[in-house]
C-alpha cells in the first residue's frame, strides 16, 4: 500500500480510501443494493490486511447501519490510533423538524449519534455531506469548530457543492479563526470531469486534499456500456448521474476498454489510475462489493498511465450538466 498526507495536513492516509456506502443493511435507508454485515466483513478485513487505513461512511448510509457495521469491523480488525475514520452529516435521519441539515442543533445531535454507532469517541474527518442553503454558513462553521474543540473530530471536510460556496466557507473560517476544512469529497471520474473547471484549481490553491467519490462512475467504467449488475439495476441515486450524455460517455467507456485490453489488465485498474494521476487527489474513495475489486484498486496504484493513454481516454468527453448536488 502507498501512503500520503491528506491534503496539507500531517495525517497519514493510504492512497485508497474504502467507501463504506456499500456496507449496510439492505432493508434500511435508500440503497437496496448494499451488502449486509456478514457479506461486508470479509471485504473490510481484506482492506485492513492490505494496508488501507482510510474508511469513509456517513450517518445516512443505510440509515446508520453502515457506521455500525464499519465501527464493529474496524474495532476487531485494526487499531483505532492507526485507522482514519471519516463520516458525514447533512442528510435526513428523521422526519420532521431538525432531522437533517447543518444547523448547530443538527450537527451536535448527529456527531454524537455517529460516534455511538461507530463505537468510538472521535472521528478523524467530519464532513458536511452537502451545502445547506437554509442555514447561515457561520452557524455551521462555528458548530464544526466546536465539534473539533470538544475532541469529537480531528479534522473537518466538505463534500459536493459549488466552488464559490466552498471558497466562501473557507474564507469565513479564516475570518473567524475557526477550524478550516482540509478536504473536498467531490464527484470526479472519466465520465464526469466538471470539477476540473473550478473546484480542483481551488483545492490546489488552498492546500485542500481532494478525495473523489464514485471514481469508477459506480461501476460504469468497468464494463460494457449495456451490461448491468444487481447494484446498477437498483441504484436510484446512480441513475440520476448518467442520463444526459450517453453517446459521449459510451465512447469514453470504449476508450477505457481499449487501453485496458492493450495493457492486459481489467478496466477498473485503468479508470482508477486516471483518478490517481490527478495531482490534487489525495485518495479516491473506492467502492468494493467483492475482494477482487480491492485487488484491482491496489494494482491501479502501480499502473502508471502515459500522457498519450490519458489523452485518448479524455478525448471523447463533452461538458456535462452539473449533477450530484443542487
Ligand atoms: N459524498 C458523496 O455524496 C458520495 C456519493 C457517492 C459515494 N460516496 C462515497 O464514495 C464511495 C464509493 O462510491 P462508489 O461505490 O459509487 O464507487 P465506484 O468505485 O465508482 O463504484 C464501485 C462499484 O464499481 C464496481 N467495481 C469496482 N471495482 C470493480 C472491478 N475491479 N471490476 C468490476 N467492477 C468493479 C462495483 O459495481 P457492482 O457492485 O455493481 O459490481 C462497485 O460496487 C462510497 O462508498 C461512499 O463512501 C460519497
Amino acid at each position: 500500500m502507498d501512503y500520503t498526507k491528506l491534503g496539507s495536513t500531517g495525517l497519514d492516509i493510504s492512497r485508497l480510501c474504502l467507501g463504506c456506502m456499500t456496507y449496510g443493511t439492505p432493508s434500511r435507508g435508500n440503497h437496496a443494493w448494499t451488502l449486509d454485515e456478514e457479506a461486508s466483513r470479509p471485504i473490510l478485513r481484506r482492506a485492513v490486511e492490505a494496508g488501507i487505513n482510510f474508511f469513509d461512511t456517513a450517518n445516512v448510509y443505510s440509515d446508520g447501519t453502515s457506521e455500525e457495521i464499519v465501527g464493529r469491523a474496524l474495532k476487531e480488525y485494526t487499531r483505532r490510533d492507526e485507522v482514519v475514520i471519516a463520516t458525514k452529516v447533512h442528510g435526513r435521519m428523521r422526519p420532521g423538524a431538525n432531522g437533517a441539515g447543518l444547523s448547530r442543533k443538527a450537527i451536535m445531535t448527529e456527531i454524537d449519534a455517529s460516534l455511538a454507532r461507530l463505537g468510538t469517541d472521535y472521528v478523524d474527518l467530519y464532513q458536511i455531506h452537502r451545502f445547506d442553503h437554509e442555514v447561515p454558513i457561520e452557524e455551521t462553521l462555528e458548530a464544526l469548530h466546536d465539534v473539533v474543540k470538544a475532541g469529537k473530530a480531528r479534522y473537518i471536510g466538505a463534500s459536493s457543492m459549488y466552488a464559490w460556496q466552498f471558497a466562501t466557507m473557507l474564507h469565513a473560517s479564516e475570518a473567524n479563526g475557526w477550524t478550516r476544512f482540509v478536504t473536498m469529497q467531490d464527484y470526479l471520474n472519466l465520465l464526469y470531469r466538471e470539477e476540473e473547471r473550478e473546484m480542483l484549481p481551488l483545492c490546489a490553491a488552498e492546500g485542500i486534499g481532494v478525495i473523489p467519490w464514485s471514481p469508477l462512475a459506480r461501476g460504469r467504467l468497468t464494463r460494457n456500456w449495456d451490461d448491468t449488475t444487481e447494484r446498477s439495476q437498483t441504484d436510484e441515486f446512480g441513475s440520476t448521474l448518467y442520463a444526459h450524455t450517453a453517446d459521449a460517455d459510451r465512447k469514453v467507456v470504449e476508450a477505457v476498454a481499449t487501453i485496458a485490453a492493450e495493457r492486459g489488465v481489467p478496466r477498473a485498474q485503468v479508470a482508477l489510475a486516471w483518478v490517481l494521476a490527478k495531482p490534487e487527489v489525495s485518495a479516491p474513495i473506492i467502492g468494493a462489493s467483492k475482494n477482487t475489486h480491492l485487488d484491482d484498486a491496489i494494482a491501479a496504484l502501480e499502473l502508471g498511465l502515459t500522457e498519450g493513454e490519458i489523452a485518448r481516454m479524455e478525448a471523447p468527453y463533452v461538458p456535462h450538466a452539473i449533477v450530484g448536488f443542487s
